[in-house]
């Protein structure tokens, strides 16, 4: 194994998942989710965004939420911005860890925040030096790293760019999104090998959807190069209500159970996910459950039959 066999998972279920959904969730039914994804393990997750309650109101309360998160010492939680105006939000509500984000192309970044891309990395970077200069955790999302639903193939010169800027306006970490799920295993190890040489793995995250089944395919090439950090959603639950042809995002139980299988900690048990996936199912009304899931549910079952603590 090696030298580093930790990885983080970064929940982000609550946020990129449930902000598609038609369901509207309360405040209260958010924070049992959360809730449920906490007492399995997780201690990253992405809790929600302060964006217009017009363009989602999937997130709207989000400050409400936030002041009542569980164990708020021991779990890194996120809100995402989406420009100055949440991220006045977000500090108002004492987030210590704020996610902006930029897509790679024009037309994306227009759909998605109303703003020119250039207009965008303007404010992002004021933002991640506002984060530096106040000891908040800023990280920047490079959404559409490898294809836009809009212009096709992403440039990988522009998320090389966009990346530096960001780091060097001070952000903590970079995450690279294949937001539509079309990237292949390939091009995840050309374009996280270019960014490693230049930033180093440490300071890289991923975040991969399944649209086309290879979410895992790629979580393994990225891996593979040192990347200790990916992105998920439990169940699989989520998209982008932007980006047309964004279906689920990588599920959480998916990405333990390969990580765990393989030797690497997470601080998860794949099996222990099964109540909150049945949880997140009955608050949205939506089908969920990665690949792995009906296998998943008959060793819960098992355990349960064999009389093992909940
Ligand atoms: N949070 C809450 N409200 C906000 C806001 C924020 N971060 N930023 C702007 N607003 C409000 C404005 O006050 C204004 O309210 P009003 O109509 O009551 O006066 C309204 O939203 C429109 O403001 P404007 O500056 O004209 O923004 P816009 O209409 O161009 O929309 C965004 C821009 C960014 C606010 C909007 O597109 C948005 O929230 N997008 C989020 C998309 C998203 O979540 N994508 C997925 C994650 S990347
Ligand atoms: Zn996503």
């Amino acid at each position: 194994m090696a030298m580093n066999n930790h990885v983080v998972i970064n929940e982000v279920g609550p946020r990129d998942g449930l902000q598609i959904q038609s369901r509207v969730l309360t405040v209260e039914q958010r924070l049992q989710l959360v809730n449920a994804l906490i007492d399995a393990g997780i201690r990253s997750l992405e809790a929600g965004s302060f964006v217009s309650p017009k363009a989602v109101p999937q997130m709207a309360g989000t400050d409400q939420l936030l002041a009542q998160l569980p164990i708020p010492e021991e779990v890194a939680y996120a809100a995402l911005v989406p420009n100055q105006r949440g991220f006045e939000m977000a500090m108002a509500a004492g987030s210590r860890r704020v996610n902006v984000v930029l897509s790679a192309t024009e037309t994306m970044n227009q759909k998605n925040i109303r703003m020119s891309l250039d207009q965008t990395r303007q404010v992002c970077a004021d933002i991640m030096a506002r984060c530096l200069a106040d000891g908040i955790e800023g990280q920047a999302y490079v959404a559409v790293a490898f294809e836009c639903p809009y212009e096709g193939p992403t440039s990988q010169s522009e998320v090389l760019r966009l990346a530096r800027d960001m780091f060097a306006a001070g952000a903590a970490k970079v995450i690279i999104a294949d937001t539509i799920g079309a990237a292949n295993p390939s091009q995840v190890s050309r374009l996280m090998s270019a960014l490693i040489d230049e930033h180093g793995a440490d300071r890289l995250s991923c975040h991969f959807h399944d649209t086309r089944g290879m979410a895992l395919a790629n979580v393994l090439a990225a891996l593979k190069l040192g990347i200790r950090e990916f992105d998920s959603s439990i169940g699989g639950l989520g998209g982008c209500p932007f980006s047309p042809g964004a279906s689920g995002n990588l599920a959480t139980e998916d990405l333990a159970l390969m990580l765990q299988s393989m030797g690497y900690q997470t601080n998860l048990d794949a099996i222990d996910l099964v109540p909150v996936i049945q949880l997140a199912e009955s608050l949205t009304g939506a089908e969920l459950g990665g690949h792995s899931y009906r296998w998943l549910r008959r060793q819960h079952d098992s355990r349960q039959a064999q009389g093992a603590p909940a």
